[in-house]
C-alpha cells in the first residue's frame, strides 16, 4: 500500500509525525510532500528534526503568497507528483492552505482522500481555515476525528457516518511521545524563570496582528502583564514585521523570542502558569496538560477545550486579558483533565482504519471500550469581555 502524506505549515508537522510511525511500523510505503508553505528552518527543519519524521521525499517550495497563489502554486506543483505515484491514500492534516490544496488535486485525480483533524467548525467564514476544512472534509473519503463534536457538525453539513472515524487527538499523541523528553531540555530554567510563575504568549492570526491597532492593544496587554510576571512570547515571523511595522519602545519587560522548536515550547507551556494564544494546537496541549489557556479570539473551532478542559475565549482587549489572565494565573489544579480517545492513540487507530478496515464509530466498538464516557453535547463557548 502507498499513502502520500502531504503537510505544509508548523501545525501540520506534529499531526504527521505519529502517523507516519505508525504506518511505516505496518509495512506501508509512506511517502512523505512538504508543500514549502512554511520554509524557516525554525517553522519546519526543527520540527522535523525533533519529532523524527524523516526527510520530505518531495519539497514543492511554494513558500508565501496571497491564498489564491499559495494554495494555487500547491496544486500546480503537487499535480505530477501525485500522477507518477498514484498512491492509494492520500492523508491531509488540519486545515492549513497546503491541506485543501492537496485534498482537491487528488479528489480530481480521483484518489481517496484522508482528513486528519476533520469535523472542527468555528463557524467563521472571516478565517480561512474554516473555507479549508469544510471543503477539505466534503471532499475527504476518511474523516479523523479528534472528539465527538466534530460528529455533529458533519452530521448537519449531511456526510455519511460511515465516512467518520472518531479516532481521537494526534497532537496529543506527539505530545505524550514527547513530554519526558521536554521536560528533560528544562527550557524554563534557560529562559530563567524555573520555578516561577510565568506566562508563555503565541499570537499569529490576522485578526490579531494585521490591524495595528489591535496588535497594540494586545501588546499593551502583555506589557502591563509583564509588570507582574515573566511573559515570554516566541513571535512568528508574520506578527515579528506587523511588530516591527509599529516601531514600539524596545524597553519594555516582555520577551520577545525568535519562534522554538516543538520540544523547548512543550518544556515551557507544561510548566506555565498560563498561556495566552490564538492557536489552535496550543488550546488542546494546554487543556491536556491542565495548563490555564486563555484563546484571544471570538470563537473556536475546539469548543471541548472550553467546556472539557482549561481553556477560555476572551476577546482583544486590555482590560478584558488582565482580568482573564489573572483569574487564570491564580487557578493552580493538579488534577489534569480527561478528554475521550485523547490518550495518545490517535495515530494507532488511523493505522488500523487505513490498514485493516477496521471501523471507530462513535458509539460501541473496539475503541469506545478504551475510555468510557458518556455522550455530551458541546456548546459554543462564548468570549470573556471585560
Ligand atoms: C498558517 C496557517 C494557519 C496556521 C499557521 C501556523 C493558512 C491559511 N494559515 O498561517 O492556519 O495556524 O500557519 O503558523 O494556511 N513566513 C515566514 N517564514 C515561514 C512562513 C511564513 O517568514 O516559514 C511569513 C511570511 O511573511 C508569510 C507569513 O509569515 O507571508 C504568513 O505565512 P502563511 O503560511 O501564509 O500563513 P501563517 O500566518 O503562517
Amino acid at each position: 500500500m502507498r499513502i502520500l502524506s502531504v503537510v505544509g505549515a508548523r501545525p501540520n508537522f506534529m499531526k504527521l509525525a505519529p502517523v507516519d510511525r505508525e504506518l511505516v511500523k505496518r509495512g506501508v510505503e509512506h511517502v512523505i510532500v512538504h508543500t514549502g508553505q512554511h520554509y524557516d528552518p525554525g517553522m519546519s527543519d526543527a520540527f522535523f528534526e525533533q519529532l523524527w519524521i524523516p526527510a520530505p521525499d518531495y519539497d514543492l517550495g511554494v513558500g508565501s503568497g496571497s491564498h489564491a497563489q499559495q494554495t494555487a502554486a500547491v496544486m500546480q506543483r503537487l499535480e505530477p507528483v501525485m500522477v507518477e505515484l498514484h498512491p492509494d491514500l492520500v492523508l491531509t492534516y488540519g486545515d492549513v492552505n497546503s491541506t485543501v490544496a492537496a485534498a482537491l488535486v487528488a479528489a480530481k485525480l480521483q484518489v481517496r482522500v484522508g482528513h486528519v483533524e476533520a469535523g472542527l467548525r468555528s463557524r467563521d467564514w472571516t478565517m480561512p481555515e474554516e473555507i479549508n476544512r469544510v471543503v477539505t472534509d466534503r471532499l475527504s473519503d476518511l474523516l479523523f476525528l479528534p472528539s465527538r463534536d466534530a460528529a455533529e457538525n458533519l452530521e448537519a453539513e449531511g456526510i455519511p457516518a460511515d465516512r467518520m472515524h472518531f479516532v481521537g487527538n494526534v497532537m496529543i499523541d506527539s505530545l505524550c511521545w514527547a513530554l519526558p523528553q521536554a521536560l528533560a531540555v528544562d527550557a524554563p530554567a534557560r529562559f530563567d524563570v524555573r520555578g516561577r510563575s510565568y506566562v508563555v504568549v503565541t499570537l499569529h492570526r490576522p485578526a490579531n496582528v494585521d490591524d495595528p491597532a489591535v496588535l497594540r492593544e494586545l501588546l499593551e496587554a502583555l506589557t502591563r502583564l509583564a509588570d507582574h510576571v515573566p511573559v515570554l512570547f516566541p513571535v512568528h515571523p508574520r506578527t515579528r514585521a506587523r511588530i516591527g511595522d509599529l516601531r514600539l519602545p524596545t524597553d519594555q519587560g516582555l520577551r520577545l523570542l525568535e519562534p522554538l522548536g516543538y520540544l523547548d515550547m512543550l518544556s515551557l507551556v507544561a510548566k506555565a502558569g498560563l498561556v495566552v494564544t490564538d492557536s489552535g494546537g496550543l488550546q488542546e496541549e494546554t487543556s491536556f496538560l491542565g495548563v490555564p489557556c486563555l484563546t484571544v479570539r471570538p470563537n473556536t473551532e475546539r469548543p471541548i477545550t472550553c467546556t472539557h478542559g482549561t481553556n477560555r475565549l476572551v476577546q482583544a482587549q486590555r482590560d478584558a486579558i488582565l482580568a482573564a489572565a489573572e483569574r487564570g494565573l491564580a487557578r493552580h489544579s493538579p488534577a489534569r483533565p480527561v478528554i475521550e480517545r485523547w490518550d495518545g492513540k490517535a495515530a494507532e487507530r488511523i493505522a488500523r482504519v487505513v490498514c485493516d478496515g477496521e471501523r471507530f464509530g462513535l458509539d460501541a466498538g473496539p475503541a469506545a471500550q478504551l475510555q468510557r464516557e458518556p455522550r455530551r453535547a458541546v456548546a459554543i463557548p462564548q468570549p470573556l469581555a471585560s
